[in-house]
Protein backbone atom coordinates (compact mmCIF):
# COMPACT_ATOMS: atom_id res chain seq x y z
CA UNK A 1 0.00 0.00 0.00
CA UNK A 2 1.30 3.51 -0.82
CA UNK A 3 1.08 5.79 2.05
CA UNK A 4 -1.90 7.88 1.70
CA UNK A 5 -1.99 11.46 0.97
CA UNK A 6 -3.23 12.28 4.25
CA UNK A 7 -0.23 10.85 6.27
CA UNK A 8 2.19 13.00 4.33
CA UNK A 9 0.11 15.87 4.87
CA UNK A 10 0.24 15.26 8.52
CA UNK A 11 3.86 14.48 8.82
CA UNK A 12 4.57 17.99 7.29
CA UNK A 13 2.28 19.81 9.53
CA UNK A 14 3.94 19.51 12.28
CA UNK A 15 6.91 21.23 11.07
CA UNK A 16 4.40 23.75 9.33
CA UNK A 17 2.83 24.50 12.46
CA UNK A 18 5.53 24.97 14.28
CA UNK A 19 7.61 26.66 11.74
CA UNK A 20 3.80 29.87 11.92
CA UNK A 21 4.34 30.19 15.94
CA UNK A 22 4.81 34.03 16.30
CA UNK A 23 6.41 34.41 12.96
CA UNK A 24 3.55 36.07 11.01
CA UNK A 25 3.09 39.79 10.68
CA UNK A 26 0.77 41.62 12.51
CA UNK A 27 -2.15 41.18 10.65
CA UNK A 28 -1.57 37.22 9.42
CA UNK A 29 -4.36 34.77 10.13
CA UNK A 30 -3.22 32.39 13.08
CA UNK A 31 -3.53 28.69 12.22
CA UNK A 32 -6.64 27.23 12.89
CA UNK A 33 -6.28 24.48 15.39
CA UNK A 34 -8.39 22.15 13.88
CA UNK A 35 -6.33 21.93 10.83
CA UNK A 36 -4.64 19.34 11.88
CA UNK A 37 -7.58 17.10 12.74
CA UNK A 38 -9.49 18.77 9.48
CA UNK A 39 -6.34 17.67 6.94
CA UNK A 40 -4.58 14.71 8.66
CA UNK A 41 -7.95 12.79 9.91
CA UNK A 42 -8.21 11.39 13.26
CA UNK A 43 -5.16 10.49 14.93
CA UNK A 44 -3.09 11.62 11.49
CA UNK A 45 -1.48 14.91 13.13
CA UNK A 46 0.72 15.34 16.06
CA UNK A 47 -0.61 17.79 18.09
CA UNK A 48 2.62 19.04 19.36
CA UNK A 49 5.37 20.75 17.25
CA UNK A 50 7.78 18.53 18.77
CA UNK A 51 9.99 16.84 15.98
CA UNK A 52 8.75 12.73 15.70
CA UNK A 53 11.27 11.22 18.31
CA UNK A 54 14.49 10.36 16.27
CA UNK A 55 15.40 6.84 15.94
CA UNK A 56 18.78 7.65 15.57
CA UNK A 57 20.76 8.29 18.52
CA UNK A 58 21.02 11.97 18.18
CA UNK A 59 24.44 12.11 17.80
CA UNK A 60 24.92 9.36 15.23
CA UNK A 61 25.17 10.04 11.65
CA UNK A 62 23.35 6.84 10.46
CA UNK A 63 20.74 5.23 11.83
CA UNK A 64 21.09 1.46 12.05
CA UNK A 65 18.30 -0.73 12.58
CA UNK A 66 17.17 -1.57 16.00
CA UNK A 67 18.29 -5.36 16.74
CA UNK A 68 21.48 -4.89 14.15
CA UNK A 69 24.15 -3.91 16.11
CA UNK A 70 26.54 -1.96 13.46
CA UNK A 71 29.20 -4.30 14.26
CA UNK A 72 27.59 -7.28 13.64
CA UNK A 73 28.43 -8.68 9.75
CA UNK A 74 26.55 -7.87 7.34
CA UNK A 75 24.19 -10.78 6.50
CA UNK A 76 25.23 -13.99 7.46
CA UNK A 77 22.88 -16.32 6.06
CA UNK A 78 23.95 -14.82 2.49
CA UNK A 79 27.31 -15.29 2.91
CA UNK A 80 30.14 -13.13 3.77
CA UNK A 81 30.72 -11.09 0.63
CA UNK A 82 27.23 -10.59 0.33
CA UNK A 83 25.43 -6.73 0.15
CA UNK A 84 23.67 -4.75 -1.77
CA UNK A 85 23.48 -6.17 -5.50
CA UNK A 86 25.89 -4.63 -7.88
CA UNK A 87 23.20 -3.78 -10.36
CA UNK A 88 20.65 -2.13 -7.39
CA UNK A 89 23.77 -0.16 -6.18
CA UNK A 90 24.30 1.05 -9.54
CA UNK A 91 20.76 2.53 -9.66
CA UNK A 92 21.49 3.83 -5.76
CA UNK A 93 24.74 5.18 -5.83
CA UNK A 94 24.45 7.67 -8.66
CA UNK A 95 20.92 8.96 -7.75
CA UNK A 96 20.81 8.85 -4.37
CA UNK A 97 24.05 8.46 -2.84
CA UNK A 98 25.18 12.29 -2.72
CA UNK A 99 22.61 12.85 0.09
CA UNK A 100 21.55 8.84 1.33
CA UNK A 101 25.38 7.66 1.61
CA UNK A 102 27.74 7.12 4.58
CA UNK A 103 27.45 11.07 5.25
CA UNK A 104 23.62 11.87 5.27
CA UNK A 105 23.78 15.14 3.17
CA UNK A 106 20.79 17.76 2.70
CA UNK A 107 18.28 16.73 4.84
CA UNK A 108 18.13 13.05 3.90
CA UNK A 109 17.28 10.77 7.06
CA UNK A 110 18.79 7.50 6.33
CA UNK A 111 21.78 5.83 4.52
CA UNK A 112 20.64 3.38 1.24
CA UNK A 113 23.76 2.12 0.89
CA UNK A 114 23.53 -0.82 3.42
CA UNK A 115 21.76 -3.90 3.42
CA UNK A 116 20.79 -4.63 6.65
CA UNK A 117 19.45 -0.78 6.10
CA UNK A 118 17.46 -1.48 3.29
CA UNK A 119 15.53 -4.39 4.91
CA UNK A 120 14.89 -2.89 8.19
CA UNK A 121 11.43 -0.96 9.02
CA UNK A 122 11.81 2.35 7.47
CA UNK A 123 11.45 5.59 9.58
CA UNK A 124 8.43 6.66 7.81
CA UNK A 125 6.46 3.78 7.39
CA UNK A 126 8.09 1.29 10.27
CA UNK A 127 5.19 -1.27 8.82
CA UNK A 128 7.69 -1.48 6.28
CA UNK A 129 10.86 -2.27 5.17
CA UNK A 130 12.65 0.81 3.95
CA UNK A 131 13.37 -1.06 0.25
CA UNK A 132 9.49 -0.88 -0.24
CA UNK A 133 9.17 2.40 0.73
CA UNK A 134 12.18 3.52 -2.13
CA UNK A 135 10.13 1.95 -4.79
CA UNK A 136 7.30 4.38 -3.69
CA UNK A 137 9.62 7.87 -3.66
CA UNK A 138 11.19 6.50 -6.83
CA UNK A 139 7.68 6.43 -8.22
CA UNK A 140 5.94 9.23 -6.24
CA UNK A 141 3.76 11.58 -8.30
CA UNK A 142 4.37 14.73 -5.93
CA UNK A 143 7.19 13.86 -3.37
CA UNK A 144 9.81 11.66 -5.76
CA UNK A 145 13.03 10.85 -4.93
CA UNK A 146 15.15 12.47 -6.15
CA UNK A 147 13.74 15.82 -5.03
CA UNK A 148 13.49 17.69 -8.30
CA UNK A 149 15.57 19.42 -9.68
CA UNK A 150 17.22 15.97 -9.82
CA UNK A 151 15.98 13.49 -13.07
CA UNK A 152 13.48 11.32 -12.21
CA UNK A 153 15.08 7.71 -11.84
CA UNK A 154 14.11 6.12 -15.27
CA UNK A 155 11.46 3.50 -15.86
CA UNK A 156 13.22 0.63 -16.35
CA UNK A 157 15.68 0.80 -13.45
CA UNK A 158 12.55 1.37 -11.53
CA UNK A 159 11.70 -2.03 -12.53
CA UNK A 160 14.33 -3.05 -11.46
CA UNK A 161 14.54 -2.27 -8.42
CA UNK A 162 11.07 -2.88 -7.57
CA UNK A 163 11.38 -6.47 -8.77
CA UNK A 164 14.13 -6.77 -6.22
CA UNK A 165 11.99 -5.17 -3.59
CA UNK A 166 9.10 -7.91 -4.41
CA UNK A 167 11.50 -10.62 -4.09
CA UNK A 168 12.82 -9.45 -0.52
CA UNK A 169 15.54 -8.29 -1.41
CA UNK A 170 18.05 -10.62 -1.65
CA UNK A 171 21.62 -10.02 -0.91
CA UNK A 172 23.98 -10.38 -3.89
CA UNK A 173 27.73 -9.60 -5.12
CA UNK A 174 28.67 -6.29 -4.71
CA UNK A 175 29.88 -4.48 -7.19
CA UNK A 176 33.65 -4.69 -6.41
CA UNK A 177 35.92 -3.71 -3.34
CA UNK A 178 36.13 -0.24 -4.47
CA UNK A 179 32.63 1.34 -4.34
CA UNK A 180 31.42 4.14 -6.68
CA UNK A 181 31.75 7.16 -4.96
CA UNK A 182 28.69 9.33 -5.17
CA UNK A 183 28.77 11.75 -7.99
CA UNK A 184 30.26 15.27 -6.42
CA UNK A 185 27.62 17.97 -5.59
CA UNK A 186 29.22 21.28 -6.48
CA UNK A 187 27.03 23.36 -4.79
CA UNK A 188 29.75 26.62 -3.86
CA UNK A 189 30.75 27.10 -7.99
CA UNK A 190 34.08 29.54 -7.91
CA UNK A 191 32.52 32.96 -7.96
CA UNK A 192 31.29 33.57 -11.84
CA UNK A 193 34.06 35.93 -13.47
CA UNK A 194 31.38 38.83 -13.67
CA UNK A 195 31.49 42.56 -13.59
CA UNK A 196 30.30 42.47 -9.33
CA UNK A 197 30.04 46.10 -8.30
CA UNK A 198 28.19 44.43 -5.07
CA UNK A 199 29.52 41.06 -4.26
CA UNK A 200 27.53 40.44 -1.42
CA UNK A 201 26.82 37.21 1.02
CA UNK A 202 23.61 36.87 2.92
CA UNK A 203 23.64 33.70 5.04
CA UNK A 204 22.05 32.01 8.11
CA UNK A 205 23.30 33.55 11.43
CA UNK A 206 22.45 33.16 15.26
CA UNK A 207 22.24 36.79 16.51
CA UNK A 208 19.53 39.39 15.25
CA UNK A 209 22.09 41.88 13.84
CA UNK A 210 23.52 42.98 10.42
CA UNK A 211 27.42 41.96 10.87
CA UNK A 212 26.42 38.99 13.04
CA UNK A 213 29.14 35.52 12.08
CA UNK A 214 27.76 33.29 14.54
CA UNK A 215 26.02 30.41 12.92
CA UNK A 216 22.04 29.50 12.97
CA UNK A 217 21.43 26.69 15.59
CA UNK A 218 19.50 24.31 13.43
CA UNK A 219 16.39 22.75 15.23
CA UNK A 220 15.87 19.05 15.96
CA UNK A 221 13.15 19.56 13.34
CA UNK A 222 12.22 17.66 9.89
CA UNK A 223 10.87 20.94 8.35
CA UNK A 224 11.93 23.50 9.62
CA UNK A 225 11.74 27.21 7.62
CA UNK A 226 13.86 30.33 8.93
CA UNK A 227 13.39 33.41 7.27
CA UNK A 228 16.94 36.25 7.63
CA UNK A 229 16.12 39.32 6.57
CA UNK A 230 19.12 42.05 4.84
CA UNK A 231 18.95 45.15 3.84
CA UNK A 232 21.03 45.42 0.31
CA UNK A 233 23.52 47.75 0.18
CA UNK A 234 22.49 49.47 -2.81
CA UNK A 235 20.42 52.64 -2.63
CA UNK A 236 19.27 52.48 -5.96
CA UNK A 237 17.40 49.45 -8.28
CA UNK A 238 20.74 47.67 -9.65
CA UNK A 239 20.96 44.09 -11.87
CA UNK A 240 21.02 40.77 -10.22
CA UNK A 241 23.77 39.25 -12.57
CA UNK A 242 24.23 35.88 -10.60
CA UNK A 243 23.09 34.06 -7.15
CA UNK A 244 25.19 31.14 -6.07
CA UNK A 245 24.51 29.27 -3.39
CA UNK A 246 26.44 28.74 -0.27
CA UNK A 247 26.56 25.72 1.46
CA UNK A 248 27.80 25.21 5.34
CA UNK A 249 25.61 22.41 7.37
CA UNK A 250 25.06 20.31 4.32
CA UNK A 251 23.98 17.62 6.62
CA UNK A 252 20.42 19.58 7.49
CA UNK A 253 20.35 22.54 4.50
CA UNK A 254 17.58 21.09 2.46
CA UNK A 255 17.08 24.71 -0.03
CA UNK A 256 16.16 28.16 -0.07
CA UNK A 257 14.07 30.60 -1.90
CA UNK A 258 15.72 34.24 -2.17
CA UNK A 259 12.63 37.00 -1.78
CA UNK A 260 12.99 40.51 -1.85
CA UNK A 261 9.93 42.24 0.52
CA UNK A 262 8.72 45.89 0.15
CA UNK A 263 8.27 47.53 3.23
CA UNK A 264 10.45 47.72 6.30
CA UNK A 265 8.91 44.95 8.78
CA UNK A 266 11.80 43.77 9.71
CA UNK A 267 15.72 45.29 10.28
CA UNK A 268 18.84 43.92 8.74
CA UNK A 269 19.99 40.91 10.25
CA UNK A 270 16.40 39.99 11.67
CA UNK A 271 15.44 36.30 11.50
CA UNK A 272 12.25 34.24 12.56
CA UNK A 273 10.60 30.68 11.79
CA UNK A 274 8.76 31.20 8.72
CA UNK A 275 6.61 29.39 6.84
CA UNK A 276 6.64 30.50 3.14
CA UNK A 277 4.26 33.32 3.18
CA UNK A 278 5.47 36.71 2.49
CA UNK A 279 2.88 39.46 1.61
CA UNK A 280 4.25 41.85 -1.07
CA UNK A 281 7.01 39.75 -1.32
CA UNK A 282 8.77 38.82 -5.06
CA UNK A 283 10.37 35.59 -5.93
CA UNK A 284 13.98 36.29 -6.86
CA UNK A 285 16.22 33.17 -6.86
CA UNK A 286 16.06 29.76 -5.63
CA UNK A 287 18.63 26.53 -4.91
CA UNK A 288 17.76 22.80 -4.04
CA UNK A 289 21.11 20.06 -4.12
CA UNK A 290 21.19 19.14 -7.73
CA UNK A 291 20.36 22.78 -9.03
CA UNK A 292 22.99 25.25 -10.49
CA UNK A 293 23.82 28.49 -9.88
CA UNK A 294 20.96 31.21 -11.38
CA UNK A 295 23.34 33.26 -13.57
CA UNK A 296 21.64 35.55 -15.72
CA UNK A 297 22.56 35.35 -19.54
CA UNK A 298 25.60 37.98 -20.65
CA UNK A 299 22.92 40.58 -21.53
CA UNK A 300 20.00 40.12 -18.98
CA UNK A 301 20.36 41.84 -15.47
CA UNK A 302 17.53 40.79 -13.23
CA UNK A 303 15.91 43.82 -11.30
CA UNK A 304 16.80 44.28 -7.86
CA UNK A 305 15.32 47.41 -5.87
CA UNK A 306 16.96 49.99 -4.00
CA UNK A 307 17.29 49.83 -0.37
CA UNK A 308 14.76 52.56 0.21
CA UNK A 309 12.17 50.60 -0.18
CA UNK A 310 13.01 46.58 -0.31
CA UNK A 311 14.52 44.28 2.07
CA UNK A 312 16.26 40.42 0.93
CA UNK A 313 14.19 37.84 2.69
CA UNK A 314 16.79 34.34 2.64
CA UNK A 315 14.24 31.92 3.44
CA UNK A 316 16.09 28.12 4.50
CA UNK A 317 14.31 25.30 4.56
CA UNK A 318 16.23 22.85 6.99
CA UNK A 319 15.28 19.39 7.90
CA UNK A 320 16.83 17.86 10.68
CA UNK A 321 14.92 14.67 10.97
CA UNK A 322 18.25 12.75 11.36
CA UNK A 323 18.43 14.75 14.82
CA UNK A 324 21.58 16.14 14.89
CA UNK A 325 22.52 18.36 17.71
CA UNK A 326 25.26 19.90 16.65
CA UNK A 327 23.51 21.31 12.84
CA UNK A 328 25.27 25.13 13.15
CA UNK A 329 24.53 26.04 10.02
CA UNK A 330 25.80 29.81 7.66
CA UNK A 331 24.25 28.72 4.61
CA UNK A 332 22.85 31.17 2.25
CA UNK A 333 23.35 32.77 -1.47
CA UNK A 334 26.20 34.92 -2.81
CA UNK A 335 24.62 37.78 -4.68
CA UNK A 336 26.46 39.75 -7.70
CA UNK A 337 25.02 42.68 -8.69
CA UNK A 338 25.64 46.06 -10.69
CA UNK A 339 24.37 49.57 -11.08
CA UNK A 340 25.82 49.21 -14.91
CA UNK A 341 23.24 47.66 -16.12
CA UNK A 342 23.35 45.46 -18.77
CA UNK A 343 20.59 46.41 -22.27
CA UNK A 344 18.07 44.07 -21.00
CA UNK A 345 16.42 43.73 -18.04
CA UNK A 346 14.32 40.73 -16.49
CA UNK A 347 11.74 40.69 -13.82
CA UNK A 348 9.74 38.12 -12.49
CA UNK A 349 6.16 37.99 -13.59
CA UNK A 350 3.30 35.97 -12.00
CA UNK A 351 0.93 33.52 -13.88
CA UNK A 352 -1.79 31.20 -12.56
CA UNK A 353 -5.43 32.00 -10.49
CA UNK A 354 -6.37 33.10 -7.63
CA UNK A 355 -9.87 31.84 -8.67
CA UNK A 356 -10.13 28.53 -6.52
CA UNK A 357 -13.00 28.02 -4.49
CA UNK A 358 -12.71 24.60 -3.50
CA UNK A 359 -15.68 22.40 -1.28
CA UNK A 360 -15.97 19.08 -2.31
CA UNK A 361 -12.80 16.20 -1.61
CA UNK A 362 -11.16 15.03 -4.32
CA UNK A 363 -8.75 16.43 -6.76
CA UNK A 364 -9.37 19.32 -8.09
CA UNK A 365 -7.80 21.29 -11.39
CA UNK A 366 -7.79 25.60 -11.60
CA UNK A 367 -6.62 27.37 -14.69
CA UNK A 368 -5.75 30.83 -15.31
CA UNK A 369 -4.50 32.69 -18.80
CA UNK A 370 -2.49 34.88 -19.30
CA UNK A 371 -2.94 36.48 -22.81
CA UNK A 372 0.17 39.39 -22.84
CA UNK A 373 -0.15 41.99 -25.10
CA UNK A 374 2.91 42.00 -26.80
CA UNK A 375 5.24 44.28 -29.83
CA UNK A 376 7.99 41.61 -29.64
CA UNK A 377 8.53 38.07 -28.03
CA UNK A 378 9.29 37.23 -24.24
CA UNK A 379 12.26 35.38 -23.19
CA UNK A 380 11.15 33.08 -20.42
CA UNK A 381 14.34 31.66 -18.22
CA UNK A 382 13.22 30.28 -15.38
CA UNK A 383 9.84 28.92 -13.79
CA UNK A 384 8.79 28.40 -9.66
CA UNK A 385 5.62 26.76 -8.96
CA UNK A 386 3.94 27.98 -5.78
CA UNK A 387 0.58 26.54 -4.07
CA UNK A 388 -0.20 25.72 -0.41
CA UNK A 389 -0.12 22.47 0.96
CA UNK A 390 -2.87 21.00 -1.21
CA UNK A 391 -1.12 21.59 -4.07
CA UNK A 392 0.16 18.26 -6.14
CA UNK A 393 1.04 19.57 -9.51
CA UNK A 394 1.29 22.87 -11.63
CA UNK A 395 1.49 22.80 -15.40
CA UNK A 396 1.98 26.00 -17.96
CA UNK A 397 1.43 25.39 -21.51
CA UNK A 398 2.40 28.20 -24.15
CA UNK A 399 -0.96 28.21 -26.48
CA UNK A 400 0.87 29.38 -29.61
CA UNK A 401 -1.19 32.16 -31.96
CA UNK A 402 -0.89 30.08 -34.82
CA UNK A 403 -2.23 27.13 -32.71
CA UNK A 404 -0.56 24.38 -31.20
CA UNK A 405 1.28 24.71 -27.72
CA UNK A 406 4.27 24.20 -26.09
CA UNK A 407 5.12 23.34 -22.67
CA UNK A 408 6.82 25.81 -20.02
CA UNK A 409 6.67 23.20 -17.55
CA UNK A 410 4.52 20.46 -16.18
CA UNK A 411 6.26 19.34 -12.45
CA UNK A 412 5.14 17.93 -9.58
CA UNK A 413 4.72 20.50 -6.74
CA UNK A 414 5.59 19.38 -3.04
CA UNK A 415 4.96 22.38 -0.74
CA UNK A 416 8.19 21.13 1.28
CA UNK A 417 10.49 20.97 -1.89
CA UNK A 418 9.52 24.58 -3.88
CA UNK A 419 12.11 24.54 -6.30
CA UNK A 420 13.31 26.73 -9.19
CA UNK A 421 12.95 25.27 -12.40
CA UNK A 422 15.29 26.42 -16.02
CA UNK A 423 12.05 26.62 -18.33
CA UNK A 424 13.91 28.50 -21.29
CA UNK A 425 11.20 29.83 -23.73
CA UNK A 426 10.27 32.29 -26.03
CA UNK A 427 6.68 33.61 -26.19
CA UNK A 428 5.66 36.04 -29.58
CA UNK A 429 2.88 38.37 -29.64
CA UNK A 430 -0.60 36.46 -29.86
CA UNK A 431 0.93 33.56 -27.61
CA UNK A 432 -1.14 33.33 -24.24
CA UNK A 433 0.05 31.08 -21.14
CA UNK A 434 -2.00 28.62 -19.36
CA UNK A 435 -1.41 27.74 -15.98
CA UNK A 436 -3.40 24.76 -14.36
CA UNK A 437 -2.48 23.96 -10.75
CA UNK A 438 -3.73 20.58 -9.12
CA UNK A 439 -5.18 20.17 -5.88
CA UNK A 440 -5.60 17.19 -3.46
CA UNK A 441 -8.49 18.60 -1.33
CA UNK A 442 -10.18 17.25 1.95
CA UNK A 443 -13.32 18.71 1.62
CA UNK A 444 -14.69 21.99 2.81
CA UNK A 445 -14.89 25.08 1.99
CA UNK A 446 -11.46 27.01 0.52
CA UNK A 447 -10.15 29.84 -1.22
CA UNK A 448 -7.80 32.08 -2.34
CA UNK A 449 -5.85 33.70 0.67
CA UNK A 450 -2.44 33.71 2.17
CA UNK A 451 -2.76 31.81 5.62
CA UNK A 452 -1.95 28.43 5.77
CA UNK A 453 -5.41 27.13 5.28
CA UNK A 454 -5.73 28.83 2.03
CA UNK A 455 -4.34 28.29 -1.28
CA UNK A 456 -2.39 29.89 -4.04
CA UNK A 457 -1.90 28.74 -7.70
CA UNK A 458 1.17 31.11 -9.02
CA UNK A 459 4.19 30.37 -11.45
CA UNK A 460 6.75 32.65 -10.68
CA UNK A 461 7.94 33.31 -14.22
CA UNK A 462 11.47 35.37 -14.72
CA UNK A 463 11.29 36.79 -17.97
CA UNK A 464 12.73 39.61 -20.08
CA UNK A 465 11.94 42.49 -21.46
CA UNK A 466 10.71 43.08 -17.64
CA UNK A 467 6.92 43.76 -17.22
CA UNK A 468 6.44 42.05 -20.21
CA UNK A 469 4.31 39.31 -19.22
CA UNK A 470 2.24 41.70 -16.58
CA UNK A 471 -1.47 43.06 -17.42
CA UNK A 472 -1.85 43.81 -13.96
CA UNK A 473 -5.26 43.64 -11.58
CA UNK A 474 -6.02 40.34 -10.14
CA UNK A 475 -6.02 36.73 -11.56
CA UNK A 476 -9.45 36.35 -10.13
CA UNK A 477 -11.79 37.30 -12.74
CA UNK A 478 -10.19 38.86 -15.96
CA UNK A 479 -9.65 35.92 -18.17
CA UNK A 480 -6.59 37.59 -19.95
CA UNK A 481 -5.39 38.99 -16.28
CA UNK A 482 -1.30 38.59 -16.10
CA UNK A 483 -0.90 39.57 -12.34
CA UNK A 484 2.30 41.47 -11.74
C1 LIG B 1 19.28 15.99 -2.82
C2 LIG B 1 19.32 15.02 -1.78
C3 LIG B 1 18.59 13.71 -1.99
C4 LIG B 1 18.76 12.81 -3.01
C5 LIG B 1 19.68 12.91 -4.21
C6 LIG B 1 17.88 11.71 -2.70
N1 LIG B 1 17.20 11.94 -1.55
FE1 LIG B 1 15.88 10.67 -0.60
N2 LIG B 1 15.59 12.06 0.87
C7 LIG B 1 16.14 13.31 0.89
C8 LIG B 1 15.53 14.07 1.97
C9 LIG B 1 15.84 15.52 2.32
C10 LIG B 1 14.58 13.23 2.60
C11 LIG B 1 13.68 13.56 3.79
C12 LIG B 1 12.48 14.35 3.34
C13 LIG B 1 11.52 13.55 2.54
O1 LIG B 1 11.16 12.42 2.96
O2 LIG B 1 11.12 14.03 1.47
C14 LIG B 1 14.65 11.97 1.88
C15 LIG B 1 13.87 10.88 2.19
C16 LIG B 1 13.88 9.68 1.47
C17 LIG B 1 13.10 8.52 1.83
C18 LIG B 1 12.15 8.38 2.99
C19 LIG B 1 12.73 7.50 4.06
C20 LIG B 1 11.65 7.00 4.98
O3 LIG B 1 11.94 6.12 5.76
O4 LIG B 1 10.55 7.49 4.89
C21 LIG B 1 13.37 7.57 0.89
C22 LIG B 1 12.77 6.19 0.81
C23 LIG B 1 14.31 8.13 -0.04
N3 LIG B 1 14.61 9.43 0.35
C24 LIG B 1 14.81 7.48 -1.12
C25 LIG B 1 15.68 8.05 -2.07
C26 LIG B 1 16.12 7.37 -3.24
C27 LIG B 1 15.73 5.96 -3.62
C28 LIG B 1 16.93 8.23 -3.91
C29 LIG B 1 17.62 8.01 -5.26
C30 LIG B 1 16.85 7.37 -6.27
C31 LIG B 1 17.01 9.45 -3.14
N4 LIG B 1 16.22 9.31 -2.02
C32 LIG B 1 17.76 10.57 -3.48
C33 LIG B 1 17.13 13.80 0.07
C34 LIG B 1 17.59 13.16 -1.08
Amino acid sequence: MRPPWLLLVAGLLAGALAGCAGTLSAESTPDDPEEGGLIGGPGAAPETDAPPAPEAAPDTDAPSPPDDPPDAPPDPPDGPEAGVPCEIEQILTPRCGTCHGADLRFGAPVRLDDLATLRAPSLSDPGRPLHAVVVDRMDHATRPMPPPPNDRVPADELAAFRAWSQAGAPAGAACGDEPEPPPPVDPTPPPPSLDCEYDVELKAHGGFFAEDEAPFHVPLQTDHYECFYFRPPWNTDVHGLSFSPIVDDDRVIHHWLLYVQEGAGFGDGDHDACVGRHDNAELVAGWAPGGSDNVLPDDVGLHLPSNQTHLFILEVHYNNQAGHQDAFDRSGVRVCATSDRRPNTAGMHWLGTENLLMVRAGRHDRAGTCRPRLNGPVNILSSTPHMHRRGVHLKTDIVRAGGGRDTLIDAPFDFENQVLHDTLATVYPGDSLETTCTFEHEGGLIGFGPGTNDEMCYNFVVAWPYGALSTGGSLTNAENACLR
